[in-house]
This record gives C-alpha cells, sequence and structure tokens, in this order.
C-alpha cells in the first residue's frame, strides 16, 4: 500500500468523520447475490499453475483431510476428457499442515511450447476439478495476452475482476502483481462491509505467525473467482507488502512492531514467505526473498519480473521527514532552496535502493539480451508505480468547499496538503522514494535501446505515464492496474464530484491518464506490430452480479531500435 496523499485509510477516516463526511462511499442497500456457501471436500482449494516456461510448469493442489492416508496423484493430459494421458505422478507436500490442510506441488516437465495442457489431481476416492495451463512459446508467436491484477482484499468485495477474466478463456498468462492477500485482522483496514458481504477475515487477528498466514492464504484460496482464475490458466506472482506487512523493506515494516510481540521481522519474513511457497504455484529459488526473474515469451518479449521489498530495499523515508515547517512561505527561495536539497540529497540518494546492485545487474543484462535477440517487446512486473507522480497542490486545486474540509479537518489530512504546496512526491513508499535507481535504470535501457512496457500494481488506481529520463528521453510506458476489490485513497475523501484525476494529469503532464475509482485489471495483448493495452473495469465489488466495461484502451507499438513513440488512446 502507498500512501498516496494522507488524505488517506486511518487518517482519512478520522478526518471525514471530523467533516460530518459518510466515513465509506459504499452503499449500505442490501445486495443482491446469493451467498455462496463455501466449498468443501478434500479439494476445496482448487488447483492451480505457474511460473511456466517452455517445458515445464508447476502444479498446485491443497489438501484438507483428517488424515493424510494416501498419495496425492497428479495427472496431466493434452485433453480436457483425459484421453490422452501425458504424465502420472505422486506430488510432494510443499509445506507444513496447518488445521488439515497441506498444500501439494508438482513440477510437470518434457512439455512442448507453446501448448494448452489440463490436469487434475487425485487423493483416496476423490478427484479435483480440472485445471487448464500453457506452456511459454518458443517462436513464431504472433500473440499472447496477459491479464494483470494486484491489491485483492478479500473483507473489501467480490473478486469479480478474477471472475470476468476467468470466463474469458483466452488468457496465455495472469500476472499477480502483488497485494494477493493483506495482513490486517478485524477491524483493520478495507473492512467496514465485512460482515455484510460474508467476507469476515480468518483468522480474525493480524496474521503473524506461519500459521496465520496458512490460514488467510487457505481463506482466500477457497474464494470461487479466485478459485476459477487458477484453473483457467498459469499464474506469475509477485509479493508487494501486504503479503508480508504494510510498507515492507529489508529491515521492517510500518506495519511491523516487535515491540508488541510481533517479533523479529526476519523471522515474520521467514513465516510469510514459507506460506507463500507452500500456497501458490511457485517455483522456489534457493533464498526464498530472491523471487525476481525472467520469463521468455518465445521471439515476442521477455517478461522481467521484480522483487522489490525484501532483498534491498532501503529503510522507508516518508513525508514525516520533510525539512521545512508546514507554514512556511512556499515562495520563499530559501524555503524552496531547503526542500529542493532534500529531494536530491536524501531521497535522492545514490544509495536508496529498491532492487540492489544484483538485481539491477540482472535486469540490464536481460534487457540487453532481449534486445541482441531482436524481440520487439520487455514487459516489467513491476511492484509499485515507477514513473513520478507529484502531488497537485491541494491547498489550490480541489473546490473551495473541499479545501475548507481539508482545513477544518487538520491533522494529517491539512499537513499533507499544506506539503503539496513545496512540490513533492505524492507517496515516497514508490520509485519516487529511489530516484537515483531508477534514472540508473532508464539510462541504462536507453543505452542498449530496450523500450519496454511496465505493469504496476500497489495504487488501486488505474495509470498510463510516459516513462521519460530525467533528460527528456523517453524510454517507455508504465500501465498502473488498479486493484481487484482494495479501496482508492480517493474514496476515502467521499467527494466523487471532484475529478482527482485531472488534478495529476495538470500536475504531471508526463501522467495520460489517471482513473481513481475503477476496480479491475489490465488485459495486454502483444503482437509483434504492437501492444493495447485494455483496462477492465468490473461495475461492482459488493454484489457478485456485476458487468465487465471498458475504462480506457491504449496502444504502443515497438521501437525496434527507433525512436521510442509515444502511447495513444484508442478508447
Ligand atoms: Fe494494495
Amino acid at each position: 500500500m502507498s500512501q498516496q496523499f494522507k488524505l488517506t485509510r486511518r487518517a482519512a477516516l478520522a478526518g471525514a468523520a471530523g467533516l460530518g463526511l459518510a466515513a465509506t462511499a459504499c452503499s449500505r442497500e442490501e445486495p443482491s447475490f446469493v451467498p455462496r456457501l463455501p466449498a468443501d471436500g478434500p479439494f476445496k482449494h482448487g488447483v492451480a499453475s505457474g511460473d511456466p516456461d517452455q517445458s515445464s510448469i508447476m502444479l498446485w493442489t491443497a489438501i484438507t483431510a483428517e488424515t493424510l492416508d494416501a498419495p496425492v496423484r497428479v495427472e496431466l493430459a493434452e485433453d480436457d476428457a483425459f484421453s490422452s494421458i501425458l504424465l502420472e505422478a505422486e506430488a510432494a507436500p510443499a509445506a507444513a499442515t496447518v488445521n488439515g490442510m497441506t498444500p501439494f506441488k508438482l513440477l510437470a516437465d518434457g512439455l512442448q511450447p507453446g501448448r494448452d495442457y489440463w490436469y487434475r489431481f487425485h487423493f483416496g476416492d476423490a478427484t479435483s476439478e480440472t485445471g487448464r495451463t500453457r506452456t511459454l512459446p518458443e517462436a513464431g508467436v504472433d500473440r499472447f495476452t496477459i491479464a494483470a491484477f494486484s491489491c485483492s482484499n478479500y473483507p473489501a468485495g467480490f473478486f469479480n475482476a478474477y471472475r470476468a477474466a476467468a470466463d474469458r478463456g483466452d488468457i496465455d498468462l495472469v500476472v499477480h502483481l502483488g497485494d494477493y492477500l493483506y495482513e490486517y485482522g478485524r477491524g483493520g483496514y478495507a473492512m467496514e462491509d465485512d460482515e455484510r458481504l460474508g467476507r469476515v477475515v480468518e483468522p480474525a487477528h493480524e496474521i503473524v505467525t506461519y500459521e496465520d498466514y496458512v490460514t488467510r492464504y487457505a481463506q482466500y484460496g477457497a474464494d470461487p473467482d479466485l478459485k476459477a482464475l487458477k484453473a483457467a490458466a498459469p499464474w506469475l506472482t509477485i509479493w508487494d507488502d501486504h503479503e508480508t506487512a504494510n510498507n515492507a523493506h529489508l529491515t521492517g515494516a510500518e506495519n511491523h512492531d516487535p515491540e508488541e510481540g510481533e517479533g523479529a521481522w526476519s523471522d515474520r519474513v521467514d513465516a510469510a514467505l514459507r506460506a507463500y511457497y507452500g500456497w501458490l504455484p511457485v517455483r522456489e529459488p534457493q533464498d526464498r526473498r530472491a523471487r525476481y526473474g525472467a520469463l521468455e515469451i518465445g521471439d515476442l518479449a521477455t517478461l522481467i519480473f521484480l522483487e522489490s521489498r525484501l532483498l534491498a530495499r532501503s529503510d522507508e523515508m516518508t513525508l514525516d521527514d520533510f525539512p521545512v515547517p508546514l507554514d512556511s512561505d512556499p515562495e520563499d527561495p530559501l524555503v524552496q532552496e531547503t526542500v529542493r536539497n532534500w529531494l536530491q540529497a536524501r531521497v535522492g540518494g545514490e544509495d536508496r535502493t529498491l532492487l540492489g546492485a544484483e538485481q539491477f545487474d540482472f535486469v540490464i543484462r536481460t534487457l540487453e539480451q532481449s534486445v541482441a535477440a531482436g524481440k520487439p517487446w520487455r514487459i516489467f512486473a513491476n511492484q509499485v508505480l515507477m514513473g513520478s507522480a507529484t502531488a497537485p497542490d491541494y491547498t489550490k486545486e480541489p473546490p473551495l468547499w473541499l479545501r475548507w474540509g481539508m482545513r477544518l479537518a487538520g491533522g494529517q489530512i491539512w499537513d499533507f496538503a499544506r506539503q503539496t504546496q513545496f512540490g513533492v512526491p505524492m507517496t515516497l513508499d514508490t520509485w519516487d522514494g529511489f530516484p537515483a535507481e531508477r534514472e540508473r535504470l532508464f539510462s541504462a535501457a536507453r543505452e542498449a535501446n530496450a523500450d519496454f512496457i511496465v505493469l504496476t500494481g500497489d495504487s488501486h488506481n488505474f495509470w498510463t505515464v510516459d516513462l521519460k529520463t530525467d533528460g527528456g528521453e523517453r524510454v517507455g510506458v508504465e500501465f498502473g492496474v488498479t486493484s481487484v476489490t482494495s479501496p482508492s485513497d480517493y474514496e476515502f475523501v467521499n467527494a466523487p464530484s471532484v475529478d482527482f484525476g485531472q488534478m495529476t494529469l495538470k500536475a504531471n503532464p508526463h501522467i495520460l491518464h489517471h482513473s481513481v475509482y475503477a476496480k479491475g485489471f489490465v488485459l495486454l495483448t502483444l503482437t509483434p506490430e504492437e501492444a493495447v493495452a485494455d483496462f477492465v473495469s468490473v461495475s461492482t465489488i459488493k454484489d457478485t452480479a456485476f458487468e465487465a466495461g471498458l475504462d480506457s484502451r491504449w496502444r504502443v507499438t515497438p521501437a525496434l531500435g527507433g525512436p521510442v513513440a509515444e502511447v495513444e488512446r484508442l478508447g
């Protein structure tokens, strides 16, 4: 979670109450949905596949049983009727049993590139549902479709975005950009509707131990919409912060306090990652924190997935470290210089790092190899907004009634609004908190003629950002993927008539689109000639009856060694 601007979360709730505004934007009408009964039986968590390459793929299930008195067998076939079975094998437990639930994984290998496969598991007399999966293609790839998601928060609403994608049937790879689950306990973030929707978190407390994380993974994993998408296509997951704790970094997290009985940070990370590797269809590297790498999508694209939380991320900096008193005159040259120095020397310090040297080198090498191989596309699966986003001056831009509301609310809301007079980033939890490393990445990419598309989660908003070096050279485009269910920071302000997205664009000429309320996903279709990104929105997350629509559609063409073209809007 970033703090987009501090009209957010707990502060906003308090502030909105102070303003006499409703604390949430959602309606209190009774939903029309028919409550779904939780699945039962040994395979209640469904099946999944992930981390594909040209010849292998990880297959996953979990068994819920009092005793594991029979082997768990996998079948993989070339057809969904299983008339041509290619592989039969015994899966192995992927992590320790918790409350009678044990995850199982098997790496299916010896497969053909670019092919559909069907798989299922057997345990005793029980047979799982059938999953469809697909290996990565090798050559002659004329089309590849990625569905990208982020921030799926169970108590906040229904996973309609997953359902909309699962129903399509044309997805080659699901990419989850992080915040696959959230760590909070009851009464925490985004739980205003949990009881009404039948989505109260398990366990009820904040998850800290291995057993806690598994219990939460298991609850999410039994969700019918999530299960449908897992069974429909292979997944690639990267974690952001909430898979451990809010605003996680190398040495701690905003939402981790050893003084409050939460133990050592490294123990919590260890517990969270054991559950992660057990409960998702992922390959496990030697160093569990080092989940970064690249998938080669034949001759069409290289998909680089990043780790930017637990390996090397420098300590959190926030706007609380702001260097001048908030009642300073923003026109005073001395004040301006102090703020500029702070942004350049402290925030922009060369030693501040998101990726760390080893991963950074891997990324540059992979970009260079991709260009050398003549591939038209390079895609990043990235956690937090890569492009810079300067906060609009919230003491001037909103309508008078809202400015007065913020002033009356006082506290963090008004403090943040006053900081925005000085030209600060919206948040320092994104690449804006690590601008030196970002500039090194952009420069190296430009030098390598490696134009790229970035898919980013975290912000709970849709974005289209023109990515440029400090010198103004375009390097690529970023598509910010909105949340599956997590609330937008702007919802907490409850001022739906105010066009916050337009304010963002006005303060940031390189940001072409900022849609602040939509929930959904991005469907990225790659061909050798173009990449088209559909920002798919769902009409509601508070009801299981919904419609999928289009927030906007974007098109990029590959640079192929020439200048990087600007993204164009198609709809
Ligand atoms: Fe999130």
